[in-house]
């Protein structure tokens, strides 16, 4: 039975692929504070104690303002540990499948991102997701990087999650209309991430090898934050519960924040759809089945 070493089962991603890895063998899952991927050397044991066939790296930084204030730690966390996994999965010829972003992008580009398009972060968290990416491409060759977008969940402070309370609390939200990218469900990024390993059949670490490489997985279609959080509220089952009474739209220059974030990300996702023969949802019907898990 192949043995599979998940990290970052907290996440909002993690939490999904738990339930779903399971079906595919053996899974170790683990997050802090039994792991601390800010010491990336501890990882060494831990992974050659397991002997894993794959291993798959939820766990990341992803506090993009505060990387701004705690570069080195996000650098740790997002690049050097993955470089620790990528050195071990090499070692044990384990497959690694490890999940990067649409902020490594500028933004600027105007059509939605292809895998071969520039990157060019333009913050420390874009940064240091690109130097994990480049990390893992040079210490192993069983490898899939997973890029996604606007990942999101109710069970954690995700910005859908932030809309649908907003919604019972206040009679007025401003969101921005100037950032828009592709809303990914990680219910939606965890079952596309397992139907491609199923396509593998029994033997995935060779699979992984066959078609390595980084592939864009997120909601089809795009939006802007403004009409992500209008379809948000349209779509809550429980809209008898809210207050509001008008989104307003808005510019991301009203609120100012550490980090400054890319205006254009959507991901184009064919390179995984045609690869693997897995489509990917729209986002809105993504979001429609997502909201009736707030509780
Ligand atoms: N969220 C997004 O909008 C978004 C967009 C594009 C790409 N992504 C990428 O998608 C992947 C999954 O994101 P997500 O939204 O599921 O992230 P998440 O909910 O923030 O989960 C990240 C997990 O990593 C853990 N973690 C953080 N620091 C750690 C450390 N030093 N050692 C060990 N574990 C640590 C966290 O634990 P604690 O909760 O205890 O900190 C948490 O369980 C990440 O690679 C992320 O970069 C996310």
């Amino acid at each position: 039975m192949m043995r599979i070493l998940l990290f970052g089962k907290r996440g909002q991603l993690g939490w999904e692929l738990h339930r779903q890895l399971i079906h595919l063998g053996e899974v170790t899952a683990l997050d802090q504070p039994d792991i601390d991927f800010a010491s990336p050397e501890s990882l060494r044991p831990l992974i050659q104690e397991i002997e894993p066939n794959l291993i798959v790296n939820a766990a990341a930084y992803t506090a993009v303002d505060r990387a701004e204030e705690e570069p080195d730690l996000a650098h740790q966390v997002n690049a050097v540990a993955p470089s620790v996994l990528a050195e071990e999965a090499s070692k044990l010829g384990a497959g690694l499948i490890h999940y990067s972003t649409d902020y490594i992008f500028d933004g600027s580009l105007g059509t939605a991102y292809r895998e071969e398009d520039e990157p060019n972060p333009i913050n420390t968290y874009g940064r240091t997701k690109l130097d994990g990416e480049r990390a893992i491409a040079q210490g192993c060759e069983r490898y899939w990087i997973l890029r996604t977008s606007w990942v999101y969940s109710f069970r954690g402070p995700s910005f859908a999650q932030k809309v649908l309370t907003w919604s019972r609390s206040k009679k007025q939200l401003e969101i921005v209309t100037d950032q828009v990218g592709s809303p990914t469900w990680c219910q939606i990024l965890a079952t596309a991430t397992t139907h491609a390993l199923l396509r593998g059949n029994t033997d995935p670490p060779n699979w992984i090898t066959r078609h390595a490489g980084i592939y864009h997985v997120a909601g089809k279609g795009q939006c802007n934050r403004y009409e992500f959080a209008q379809e948000l509220v349209n779509s809550d089952p429980r809209r008898d519960e809210h207050c509001l009474e008008e989104i307003l739209p808005a510019k991301s220059d009203q609120f100012p924040s550490l980090a400054k974030r890319p205006p254009y990300t959507p991901l184009n996702c064919d390179r995984f759809e045609n690869t693997f023969g897995v489509p990917i949802p729209d986002w809105k019907v993504a979001l429609r089945l997502a909201v009736e898990e707030y509780a």
